[in-house]
C-alpha cells in the first residue's frame, strides 16, 4: 500500500513547512515539494497540518481498580485514541502485591494481544520490591523492551512501595538503563485526612479534594526528586496538578537535578469548582483536579521546559460504577474518561488560545514521550524512515465535544458542550489509514506492541 499526501503544512517540535509525504509499506518514503511518485491513494492536505501520530503514555485500560475494571478495553480504548489522532498508547501493568512481573506481564498480553487497533506499549507497576523482583525487572529490560517501572507513593496497602523499596528500586532500573515514573503524592498524609474527613461525616465528592491537598504532590514530587538524584537514575513524574509540586521540580533544577514532569490535559482545562456538583464524582480521580492558577503554573511550565509531555490518564468508568461511591467519596473508582480528547483539546485551549506554539503542541502530545520511553526516531516525528504514523488535522474545523459523539466507553462526557477548534481528520498508522471521514478503518489486532530502549530526551 503506498499513499500520498499532498500540500499539507508539515509540523514537528523543530520544523514547519509545507511539503507532500510518501508512505510506502510501514514507513515515511519521501518528503518534499511537489513529488512526481504515483501512489495507491492520494489524500489533499491543503491548509491542513500534517503532525506526527499522538503518543499518550499514561493510560490504565481494562485495569482492576478499586473492586471494578476501567470501562474501556484495548480494542475500544486504542479506536477511541485514534479518533482523536493518537496513534500509540502506553498503558500501565500493575503488579499484584505478593505475586511476580511475570504473571501480571501475561495477564497484560491477554488483554491486549489480538485486541488493539493502535500500537501499544507497557509500563510495569512495581508494587512490591524485593530482590527477586530485582532480578525480574533486569528481565524486563532485557527481554521485553519494557524500559519503564511505575511506582506509586501513595494507594497503600495496594499499590504504595515505600522509600527504601524505591531507592532499591531505582538502583537497579539505573544499572540497566532504565526509567522510574511516580504517582508522587504522600500516600500517608492522604490517608489520614480521609480519616479525618470520614470520621466528621464530610462524604461528598468535594471531601476527595479536600484531602488531597496541593503539599501532598508538592512533598512527594521533592522526594522522588531528591531519591533520583541520589540513586543517579532517570524519573519522570505522572499526571502533575500543581504549582507546589511544579515549584519542587522547579527547585530541583536549580541544583541541577533532573526530573521528566508529565501533566494531562483535564489539569490544564478543568477546576476543582466541578466538585461542588451534584454530578461531582464524575471528576473524582487522584490527584485531583485543582485550581485555576495551577492550569496558568502548568501551561507556564510546558512553555519553559519544565513539563515535557501531555497525556491524559485516562482510567474511564461508566456512572453507575462512579455510584460504588455515592455515600462515601474513598469508594468512588479513581479516574475519568479523556483518551480521545487529548490532541484536539490541547490544540484548541493551547494552540488557538496563544498558549502554546504550534511545534510546542507536537512536542508535547508526541515528539517527547517518543523520546523519553525509547521509541524515538522510530516514532514521534515526520521523517524518512520513521514509522507513518501521521494525523492529517484540521485547524479550521469546529465541533462539540460530547458524550453523543465520543467513542470511549463511558456515558457521560468531562468536557459535554466544549466547543472546540481544530479537528482531527485522517490518521494513518504504519502505512494503513485508521481514522477517515469520522469512521475507523482498522480491525482489532491491527496495533502491535512496540518494544522500548533506553530514554534519548535530555533536560
Ligand atoms: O485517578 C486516577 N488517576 N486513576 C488512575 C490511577 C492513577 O493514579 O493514575
Ligand atoms: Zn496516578
Ligand atoms: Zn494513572
Amino acid at each position: 500500500m503506498s499513499i500520498l499526501i499532498k500540500n499539507g503544512r508539515v509540523v514537528t517540535a523543530e520544523s514547519d513547512y509545507i511539503a507532500d509525504v510518501y508512505i510506502k509499506g510501514e514507513k515515511i518514503h519521501a518528503i518534499g515539494k511537489d513529488l512526481k511518485i504515483k501512489a495507491r491513494k492520494v489524500i489533499d492536505a491543503t491548509g491542513k497540518l500534517i503532525i506526527p501520530g499522538g503518543i499518550d503514555p499514561h493510560v490504565h485500560l481494562d485495569m482492576p481498580f478499586m473492586g471494578t475494571f476501567s470501562s474501556d478495553d484495548y480494542e475500544n480504548g486504542t479506536r477511541a485514541a485514534m479518533h482523536g489522532g493518537t496513534t500509540m498508547v502506553i498503558d500501565f501493568i500493575l503488579q499484584t502485591q505478593g505475586k511476580t512481573l511475570r504473571n501480571a506481564l501475561n495477564t497484560w498480553k491477554k488483554k491486549s494481544e489480538g485486541k488493539a487497533i493502535g500500537d501499544y506499549s507497557y509500563h510495569m507497576a512495581v508494587t512490591d520490591f524485593n530482590p527477586k523482583v530485582a532480578k525480574e525487572v533486569v528481565k524486563m529490560i532485557r527481554d521485553e523492551g519494557i524500559t519503564s517501572f511505575k511506582t506509586f507513593m501513595a494507594y497503600k496497602g495496594a499499590l504504595m512501595i515505600d522509600d527504601g523499596q524505591m531507592v532499591q528500586l531505582m538502583k537497579v532500573v539505573k544499572e540497566n538503563g532504565g526509567l522510574v515514573t511516580v504517582h508522587a503524592t504522600n500516600g500517608d498524609m492522604i490517608d489520614s485526612l480521609i480519616a479525618k474527613n470520614k470520621a466528621k461525616g464530610n462524604l461528598t465528592p468535594l471531601y476527595h479534594y479536600l484531602s488531597q491537598p496541593e503539599v501532598t504532590e508538592a512533598e512527594a514530587s521533592a522526594r522522588f526528586a531528591d531519591m533520583l538524584d541520589y540513586t543517579g537514575c532517570p524519573g519522570y513524574i505522572v499526571h502533575m496538578t500543581c504549582e507546589g509540586a511544579l515549584n519542587a521540580v522547579r527547585n530541583a533544577t536549580l541544583r541541577n537535578q533532573k526530573v521528566f514532569v508529565e501533566t494531562c490535559t483535564q489539569y490544564l482545562t478543568l477546576d476543582a469548582s466541578l466538585y461542588e456538583r451534584e454530578d461531582g464524582a464524575k471528576w473524582v480521580m487522584s490527584p485531583p483536579l485543582r485550581e485555576k492558577k495551577d492550569q496558568e503554573a502548568l501551561w507556564s511550565g510546558i512553555n519553559q521546559g519544565l513539563v515535557q509531555v501531555v497525556g491524559t490518564d485516562h482510567c474511564p468508568f461508566t456512572w453507575k460504577q462512579k455510584q460504588m461511591g455515592k455515600d462515601d467519596f474513598s469508594k468512588i473508582p479513581n479516574g475519568h474518561p479523556a483518551i480521545e480528547h487529548r490532541m484536539e483539546l490541547l490544540f484548541s485551549e493551547g494552540v488557538n488560545k496563544g498558549r502554546i506554539s504550534l511545534n510546542k503542541f507536537v512536542e508535547v502530545s508526541s515528539t517527547n514521550a517518543a523520546k523519553i520511553f525509547g521509541i524515538y526516531p522510530r516514532k514521534g516525528i515526520i521523517a524518512i524512515g520513521a514509522d507513518a504514523d501521521i494525523v492529517v488535522f484540521d485547524p479550521d474545523k469546529e465541533h462539540t465535544l460530547s458524550v453523543e459523539t465520543h467513542h470511549m466507553n463511558a456515558d457521560y462526557s468531562s468536557y459535554e458542550g466544549w466547543e472546540l477548534k481544530g479537528k482531527t481528520e485522517t490518521v494513518i498508522l504504519r502505512g494503513k489509514v485508521g481514522i477517515e471521514k469520522g469512521k475507523c478503518k482498522l480491525k482489532k489486532g491491527y496495533g502491535q506492541f512496540i518494544p522500548r530502549g533506553k530514554t534519548s530526551l535530555t533536560i
